[in-house]
């Protein structure tokens, strides 16, 4: 396994397989006071990912080693990309073919669960449904990149994305309130009701998000449910996001549906501000 330090000009192969396939997985870390925020689990995310994809020579020892050693700015982010050293042409795994890494640092002036409400629409773009990838944030990010492009173009903050299968049967119907509800374009999602504060299970598709993982584990009012569908929005006391470089982000509105009430997860946002500093 080779570490490069990704410096403006780092040289990719066309035939890098990242590149032609979206062969690797990554990881974004928040790095706040010179620290990568939740280490740990950023590197046992590696790990898991380098296993499920079969990157056999993913030396976790080394890569902890390597970003435990960085100097780290005051604020920023940390983005690690894994892939596959440009080989033989062919999709099959490379026999011997060792894995890359990319490392980056990159100031940011992001603010870390900020209490401004975001506004949501649901994106006209579903996620892929692929359940030998779910949960792994590989480098095939393509619905991510037509969903944001959306969000983008109405100027709304982020959007709810779609289990396809039903929002394409549901085209037909007046509204797709019983569709699927995965994830947002860029953070995990969820809701809080009787008590709980859920979140979609990601069987068939998603990103098993940094933050998701540690309030699933840690809190104990965070669940994991089959299915969140868009009329459950209506229901829901509160909405926010979660994501590793922006922590847990309140939401003021999902379509037609309004949120006043933040209390909820300003407690939560107060909570992982605290364990993720620890
Ligand atoms: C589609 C999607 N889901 C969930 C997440 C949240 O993952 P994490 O908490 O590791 O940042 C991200 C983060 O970029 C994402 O892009």
């Amino acid at each position: 396994m080779q570490i490069h330090r990704y410096e403006n000009q780092t040289q990719l192969s066309p035939f890098a397989r990242g590149l032609s396939y979206g062969d690797g997985f990554f990881t974004t870390a928040r790095i706040q006071d010179q620290q990568v925020l939740l280490l740990p689990l950023h590197l046992e995310r590696l790990s898991m990912a380098a296993e499920r994809l079969q990157f056999n020579d993913f030396d976790a020892l080394k890569m902890a080693q390597y970003l435990m050693d960085l100097v780290l700015p005051e604020q920023a982010v940390l983005k690690v990309i894994v892939t596959r050293e440009a080989a033989e042409r062919g999709y099959a795994i490379p026999q011997n073919c060792r894995c890359q890494v990319l490392v980056s640092i990159e100031s940011t002036s992001i603010e870390y669960c900020a209490s401004h409400p975001l506004r949501l629409m649901v994106c006209q773009t579903p996620v892929s449904l692929q359940p030998m990838l779910a949960g792994i944030k590989h480098l095939n990010r393509l619905d991510n990149v037509l969903a944001k492009t959306e969000v983008q173009s109405l100027e709304f903050d982020d959007g709810l994305m779609l289990a396809p299968r039903l929002s394409t049967t549901l085209n037909s119907e007046p509204n797709n309130r019983h569709a699927h509800v995965v994830c947002s374009t860029q953070a995990n999602v969820w809701l809080q009701m009787r008590g709980k504060v859920i979140t979609p299970a990601l069987k068939d598709a998603g990103v098993n998000g940094i933050i998701r993982q540690l309030l699933l584990a840690e809190h104990p009012n965070a669940e994991e449910v089959d299915v969140v569908r868009l009329s459950d929005f209506a229901k829901a006391e509160e909405v926010f996001l979660s994501n590793a470089v922006r922590g847990i982000m309140p939401i003021a509105q999902v379509g037609e549906q309004h949120y006043h009430q933040h209390t909820k997860t300003q407690q939560l946002s107060d909570w992982l501000k605290a364990l993720a500093h620890d």
